[in-house]
């Protein structure tokens, strides 16, 4: 494997690699991605085989030039409403954290979508991750660079401590600027729906496209807050185990060495600090000092790495506003609280 600063001559390097069946990680806006060439089907079950992922679960195919559209989807089997709706979001978000299912072209194979008729696609927002992908054959299948079920990575480093060598290239971009993943919105059917919420916000898309449905709400058992030790089957999940609690719980809840507190905001833990006085060293991280959604988007899952990296057992993670990326933001955290 080799780990690479993001440079012209890399991006080369990777391109090749992907257009001879290998394995490139590479940074998008929202986390790193494990990328194969989309149109090569030995190349995308590697893809499956160093994340884990079971093959049912399809992946996602970046593209980099809207020219490119039509070689990955069938645009043809839209209705005429529909493509205009697409077309209107595809000029107002992309490149943008929204990934867009339509009809697949039969040029993708059946093992990118997991045998499903229509494929997810996205144009990301990042130089690095377009130079790429047109450097190479204009299409790549990337889910993000994680082993399947664990914390998404925001750096290259997190790629390298999670794949390693299964990977033949990791390009080092930095950190990601959202640091949640994409939204997947489904456009196919009459009922234009959220799969998946994400880096857009819904409130974004239903301003180009009119009302959307929402998927469907994920809620935390209260009385019995669900925990995620790393060997269960859960997503997005620390090794700690992971609580997620509402404001007012988390103020309630009572200091216990090996905790970590994840606050949302500074004056939650300010009101939390006063009422339990815990000892200086306590853990405690805040995903946004003011209580901004896209800040603590972009610090959930560093900070979720950062603090498996204390090796602390449990994290009490407060639930986020729901306007902007709050959605997103608790969606993560409350799959990474489930037991699936
Ligand atoms: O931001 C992102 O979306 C990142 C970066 C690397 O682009 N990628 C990412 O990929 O998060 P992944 O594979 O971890 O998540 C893809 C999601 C899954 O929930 C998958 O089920 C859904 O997209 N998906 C893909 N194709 C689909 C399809 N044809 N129908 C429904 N859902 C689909
Ligand atoms: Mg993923």
């Amino acid at each position: 494997m080799v780990f690479l600063p993001v440079s012209q001559q890399s991006l080369e390097e990777g391109a090749k690699i992907l257009l001879n069946g290998g394995l490139v990680a590479f940074p998008t806006e929202t986390v790193y991605g494990l990328g194969a060439d989309a149109f090569n089907p030995q190349a995308l079950a590697k893809v499956f085989e160093a994340k884990g992922r079971p093959y049912f679960d399809p992946l996602i195919v970046h593209i980099a030039a809207i020219e490119t559209l039509e070689t990955v989807a069938e645009l043809s089997l839209l209705k005429e409403e529909t493509r205009k709706k697409l077309f209107i979001l595809a000029e107002n978000l992309w490149p943008g954290p929204l990934s867009i299912i339509l009809p697949k072209n039969e040029k993708i194979p059946h093992i990118a979508t997991a045998g499903l008729s229509t494929a997810a696609i996205r144009f990301p927002d990042n130089d690095a991750a377009q130079k790429l992908i047109s450097l190479s054959s204009g299409a790549v299948a990337a889910p993000s660079a994680n082993p399947f079920g664990a914390l998404s990575p925001t750096r290259a480093e997190h790629v390298r401590c999670g794949l390693g060598e299964k990977v033949d290239m990791i390009l080092n971009g930095g950190p990601t600027r959202i640091g949640v993943e994409s939204t997947v919105l489904d456009i196919t059917n009459k009922n234009i729906k959220i799969l998946r919420p994400g880096g857009t916000p819904k409130e974004a898309i239903e301003s180009l496209i009119g009302f959307i449905s929402g998927n469907e709400q994920l809620t935390v058992n209260e009385k019995q807050p669900q925990v995620s030790p790393g060997q269960l089957k859960s997503h997005y999940a620390p090794v700690a185990a992971l609580f997620v609690l509402s404001r007012e719980e988390i103020i309630q809840k009572t200091f216990n060495k090996d905790n970590a507190f994840l606050f949302f905001d500074n004056s939650t833990r300010d009101v939390w600090m006063n009422t339990q006085q815990p000892p200086s060293n306590v853990i405690v991280r805040v995903l946004s000092e003011k209580g901004c959604t896209l800040e603590a988007a972009a610090h959930l899952f560093e900070t979720l790495h950062e603090l498996d990296a204390c090796g602390v057992s449990s994290v009490f993670a407060q639930l986020a506003p729901l306007d902007g990326l709050g959605e997103a933001i608790n969606d993560r955290l409350i799959r990474g609280a489930c037991i699936e």
